[in-house]
């Protein structure tokens, strides 16, 4: 693992905790330098700095609300400032606002959609040109397998979710030409502060609808991100891979 992205820079937004974090160290642990991107956790953002710099590597955090188009312009500009060039660009961040359709508010919807979809639009659109002059350009989105197969409660998370396969491909087919691949990884249950105030009861039907009986660990939807970002994939573009234990089959 180690140099498999030596001198990469990397751009991983949500990276505070959870996936997102165990993505960015994954990848300081190969040798990427690593921005992240967090949304209010000062604390927690800075010890994934330290911990990713622990690994010999370059490492800042940036506050930024993916959401809002012109705040992460911004970033991306001292991002770009700061580092020189972006090689690989990771769309973690995400939310949910769950309820059933019936109750579900406008708000909810947009909050949940301009998060997931529109942030992943957001730091795309300004650092496809950038990430476009790398002699391997990466960008990972994280999906959900609610996107495939929707999920009661999340009609927003679904429908942002499932938007993101769609940005995926149109992403991958107009920046292929440029060697920049673009794919997605829809992870099932991952245990994480998202799904920690699940109820229990919940949590034990969902591991038993899981052929594998288990959540997944943070770690296991960064390995695949890892690998996405590497040589190893470079055949690879407009691919959906599902980290799901086989729950999605
Ligand atoms: P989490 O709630 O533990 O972490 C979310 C991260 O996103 C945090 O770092 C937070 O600061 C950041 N964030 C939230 N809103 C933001 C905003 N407006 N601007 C910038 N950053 C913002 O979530 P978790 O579980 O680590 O999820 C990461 C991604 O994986 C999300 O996109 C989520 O939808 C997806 N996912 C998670 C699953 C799970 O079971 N935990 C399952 C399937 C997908």
């Amino acid at each position: 693992m180690k140099n498999m992205l030596k001198e990469r820079n990397a751009v991983i937004t949500g990276a505070s905790r959870g996936i997102g974090r165990a993505i960015a160290l994954k990848m300081a642990e190969g040798g990427a330098n690593v921005a992240i991107i967090y949304a209010g956790n000062d604390e927690a953002a800075c010890e994934t700095c330290e911990l990713a710099r622990g690994f010999g590597v370059k490492a800042e955090a940036y506050k930024c609300n993916v959401a809002d188009f012109a705040e992460s312009k911004v970033v991306c500009d001292k991002i770009l400032e700061t580092f020189g060039s972006v090689d690989i660009l990771v769309n973690n961040a995400g939310i949910t606002k769950d309820g059933l359709l019936l109750r579900m508010s406008e708000e909810d919807f947009d909050d949940v959609v301009d998060v997931s979809l529109k942030g992943t639009f957001n730091f795309t659109r300004h650092l496809s040109r950038y990430i476009m002059k790398s002699v391997a350009g990466r960008i990972i989105n994280i999906s959900s397998v609610s996107g495939m197969m929707g999920n009661q409660g999340q009609a927003n998370y679904s429908a942002a979710k499932a938007g993101i396969f769609g940005f995926t491909k149109t992403v991958a087919k107009e920046l292929a030409g440029k060697k920049v691949t673009c794919n997605a990884v829809a992870p099932g249950f991952i245990d994480t502060d998202m799904t920690a105030s699940l109820p229990d009861s919940l949590k034990e039907s969902a591991n038993n609808t899981i052929p594998l009986k288990r959540m997944g660990t943070s770690d296991e939807v960064a390995n695949v991100a890892l690998f996405l970002a590497s040589d190893l994939s470079s055949y690879i573009t407009g691919e959906v891979i599902r980290v799901d234990g086989g729950l999605c089959m």
